[in-house]
């Protein structure tokens, strides 16, 4: 059998389509975008074609976004930069206990800095409560950050809700959102973010290349120093080729939506129903209402996540943990011990399955089998806790 890839979370394969795209632009735009030749002049029209398909999908303007080499530079650089630039009105940032460690850990260094972070809680469900948001909030509430839909467990916020709730107040609202982009329909004018960071490799688009949506009249401090490029946002010449496969992705994902979802669905059905027929025994984390149609994040009571991983790498399925794993040891997931608590079983034997352009209902069900198998083997013989 061929490998199953079902880590799309983590990344996505180029592609085709984007891939022929950055091929002929690395092949035939030689130029700076910055150079006023028309060598330059070519190079800066491939940006400003990916930035107006970028612009128009979700309801901004041109002008609006900033090229940045990714979903992580993108969070710093929202999150450092309104904190920077509004310190004057005061220094309180609400975030949540359940961010990607590009949103938690940019908040933690600014704790250092000097600033009161506040870090919301969510339901078991994983999501935060409105009113818990509203009882934190306070005149010097300079950032709220709140991503749009969880990579662990998928589960989406009350995104609308949150941004009618800050609109009109100055506190400033930034959504991660790196994993809904692809999968949830967004569009900034009919809801009121001020700042939004993506990625490309998580919608089929080079990895190293992203963007922040800065809302027209909002202010952040540059932390890149240099030349003039992306207004002044972001100093350096831009990486052209990936800029353009960004745009090809974007495009993409603009023309099929709809269908992206409906494929994610039935594959994620055909997952579960596989596990049903098998009798083992899972519960999934999330939310059964708001929640990304790619990620599915499942509790198989009895095994340890180290083990059942490893083991399903051998048996050719490649699923992960939304654990950081470092040195051999998996330290529990923040987002699975802030929906259950610390040392809740959850957080010991979860595993994230998530979904994408090569997830076919006979690739999905094959490794359904083989998950299934491997929780029974490794809950049978006692083997959970064990290393293989
Ligand atoms: C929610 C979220 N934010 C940010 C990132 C970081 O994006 P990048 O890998 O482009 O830096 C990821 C990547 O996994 C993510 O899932």
């Amino acid at each position: 059998m061929d490998p199953v890839y079902l880590d799309y979370a983590a990344s996505t394969p180029i592609d085709p389509d984007v891939l022929d795209v950055m091929v002929d632009t690395y092949k035939n735009v030689i130029g700076n975008p910055s150079s006023i030749h028309s060598f330059g002049r070519q190079a800066r029209k491939v940006i400003d074609d990916a930035r107006h398909t970028i612009a128009k999908y979700i309801g901004a303007r041109s002008r609006e976004i900033v090229f940045t080499s990714g979903g992580t530079e993108g969070d710093n650089m929202a999150i450092i930069g309104a904190a920077l630039a509004n310190q004057k009105y005061g220094k309180h940032i609400i975030t949540t206990k359940i961010e990607h460690h590009g949103v938690f850990r940019t908040c933690e260094y600014l704790e250092n800095q000097g600033f009161d972070v506040d870090y919301l809680d969510v339901d078991r469900t994983g999501r935060i409560s409105l009113d818990q948001l509203k009882e934190k909030l306070r005149e010097d509430t300079i950032l709220v950050t709140i991503m749009f839909g969880n990579n662990e467990v998928g589960t989406i916020q009350p995104i609308r809700e949150i941004a009618h709730l800050l609109a009109g107040r100055r506190t400033l609202f930034h959504t991660d959102a790196v994993q809904a982009f692809g999968t949830v329909d967004m569009d900034v004018k009919d809801t009121p973010i001020d700042l939004l960071s993506m990625t490309g490799h998580k919608i089929g688009g080079p990895k190293g290349i992203g963007f922040l949506y800065i809302r027209d009249g909002v202010h952040i401090a540059s932390f890149t120093h240099g030349g003039d490029q992306e207004r002044k946002r972001r100093a350096g010449t831009q990486n052209v080729p990936a800029i353009a496969g960004l745009g090809k992705a974007v495009g993409l994902v603009a023309d099929d939506l709809s269908d992206r979802i409906a494929d994610c669905l039935k594959v994620r059905k055909t997952l579960l129903q596989t596990l049903d027929r098998s009798d083992v025994d899972y519960r999934i984390n999330g939310n059964p209402e708001h929640f990304l149609p790619q990620i599915l994040n499942l509790y198989f009571p009895g095994t340890h996540v180290e083990t059942l991983l490893t083991k399903l790498d051998l048996e050719g399925v490649a699923v992960s943990s939304g654990s950081a794993c470092t040195a051999g040891s998996v330290e529990p997931s923040h987002v699975l011990t802030a929906m259950f608590g610390e040392g809740a079983p959850e957080t010991q034997s979860s595993i994230r399955i998530s979904f994408g352009a090569g997830s076919t209902p006979e690739n999905v069900a094959e490794a359904g089998t083989i998950i299934a198998r491997s929780v029974r083997e490794l809950t049978e013989t006692g083997r959970a806790g064990e290393r293989l």
